[in-house]
């Protein structure tokens, strides 16, 4: 049986309540929900393979997000292959698309915290630089989902903006020797086919407000290595995936709805190209910038990878045995469905700064997509809670909550309209779909869908 529909595959965490309260029609995931020891016991555990000597004036450090996708691999990393050297604090607010599944392997590691808190809460970060010396911080924390950016911009200006400002507000008043800040190549903007890598001299023009609002938080990053010579290094990383990543991103997404047997729903033509580096990957280049990197420097993470959205449906397609060679096949697992208001054509960054530091990326594309679909088979049901309306084409995300957007459309307006109707005929609809997909699935093959619900 599938473990979605296991409410015992969790157990409460020891960190605190079970479930905040449920408006109409919605999902609330709980961060805090540890998933069963059995299960858990079973997860690899995932982390990078570079060590360095470790550095003598780092000691003690924070890193912001860390309950969220690259941030988790990167602490795993940093504690279990520096246990002697570095006592490592993950700080996060637990936010809907984090977990403490993600960490919970270092729980009784002595080099391992977590402290829940707010990056845009100037007490909480003060409170935590002080009570663990920090000395070296990795700033991760984000919202970092560019879709969910059209809809929720003001969030997105608040946590990566305001928040980023705080964080470097405190590190200048507390006194810090290493600032990292996790940037994106998305704050070049589109890179049109055929041009040149971008350098990391070459000016950022965003073009959505995820990218704008990471584009000005390294505006601040910028002026506090003037302003106060604020120890600060800027990283602009290409599109990591790979296990750990919660399910609202491309590759996890399409890889839990192949397993839910459901159809791929593209947004646009699926034309648009992305760079793509595996989490493993991005661990080592951190690890390397961390120890070999020089102050006040901009590192591009880059790959060779560029992949459009239709070649992953296709390369997934090939990983669950399922043809899409003509239209007609293609047409049963892949629904186009309107585009983003706007969407980059590609982003291409040019790598050679960091090479010269001695990282290449290692993991191939196809082996990496393996290992990640094998990941999501095993535990994308239960890592994070039920998934089923992040797997929606347009989901809707207040803090912990989540709706399909037509359950969304349907709430009461914030703005002080009156409350809406009752929403069953909405839940009528969404269960006569269900009820449709299953059929079609059942058309298609009756006796693998029959041994799934088994
Ligand atoms: N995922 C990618 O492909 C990618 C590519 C390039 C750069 N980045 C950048 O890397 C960073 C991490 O990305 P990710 O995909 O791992 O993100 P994620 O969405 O998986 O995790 C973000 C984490 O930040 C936490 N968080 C959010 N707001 C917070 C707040 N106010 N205070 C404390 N914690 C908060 C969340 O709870 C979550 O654990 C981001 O800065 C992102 O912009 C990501």
């Amino acid at each position: 049986m599938s473990a979605v529909h296991s409410p015992d595959a969790f157990e409460s965490c020891p960190n605190g309540s079970q479930g905040a309260q449920r408006r109409r029609g919605s999902t609330v995931l709980n961060p805090r929900l540890y998933f069963k020891e059995e299960l858990w016991q079973q997860a690899p555990v995932l982390i990078g393979s570079t060590a360095f000597e470790p550095l003598p004036d780092a000691k003690n450090i924070l890193v912001t997000g860390g309950a969220g996708f690259i941030a988790c691999w990167f602490v795993r990393h940093l504690v279990l292959t520096y246990p002697k050297h570095y006592n490592v604090v993950s700080f996060d607010k637990l936010d809907y698309c984090a977990t403490l599944n993600n960490t919970r392997i270092l729980d009784d590691k002595l080099n391992f915290t977590f402290e829940i808190g707010d990056i845009t809460s100037p007490a909480d970060v003060k409170r935590v630089l002080r009570k663990h010396r920090i000395d070296t911080i990795f700033h991760f924390a984000a919202q970092s989902h560019v879709d969910l950016s059209f809809g929720n911009s003001y969030q997105f200006t608040n946590t990566n903006v305001y928040g980023t400002h705080v964080l470097l507000e405190r590190a200048r008043e507390h006194g810090i020797n290493r600032f990292i800040h996790i940037s994106t190549d998305e704050v070049y903007g589109d890179v049109p086919v055929g041009a040149a890598d971008l350098s990391e001299t070459s000016i950022l023009a965003p073009t959505n407000p995820y990218s704008a609002s990471k584009a000005a938080a390294e505006m601040m990053v910028s002026a506090y290595r003037s302003s106060f010579k604020l120890p600060l290094i800027t990283i602009r990383a290409n599109n990591v995936y790979g296990p750990h990543q919660f399910p609202e991103k491309i590759i996890p997404k399409f890889t839990m709805l192949l397993q839910r047997r459901q159809k791929l729903l593209l947004h646009g033509d699926g034309s648009p190209t992305r760079r793509y580096l595996y989490a493993g990957d991005i661990v080592d280049a951190l690890d390397t910038i961390f120890h070999k990197g020089v102050i006040g420097q901009i590192y591009n993470i880059a790959s060779k990878d560029e992949i459009s959205n239709t070649d992953i449906c296709h390369k997934l397609l090939d990983i669950f045995g399922h043809p899409h060679q003509t239209p007609a096949d293609e047409g049963k697992w892949i629904q186009h469905t309107e585009d983003r208001p706007f969407n980059d054509r590609r982003y291409a960054t040019d790598g050679s700064k960091l090479a010269a530091l001695g990282w290449q990326p290692t993991m191939s594309f196809d082996e990496g997509l393996k290992k990640t679909v094998d990941w999501y088979r095993r535990f994308g049901e239960v890592w994070w809670g039920d998934i089923s309306r992040v797997l929606t084409p347009f989901p809707v995300v207040e803090g912990t909550e989540i709706w399909t957007k037509e359950e969304h459309d349907d709430l009461p307006s914030s703005d002080g309209e009156g409350p809406a109707e009752d929403n069953g005929e909405m839940w009528k609809w969404a269960a006569q779909e269900r009820a449709q997909v299953l059929e079609f699935d059942e058309k298609l093959a009756p006796d693998e869908n029959s041994e799934m619900r088994a």
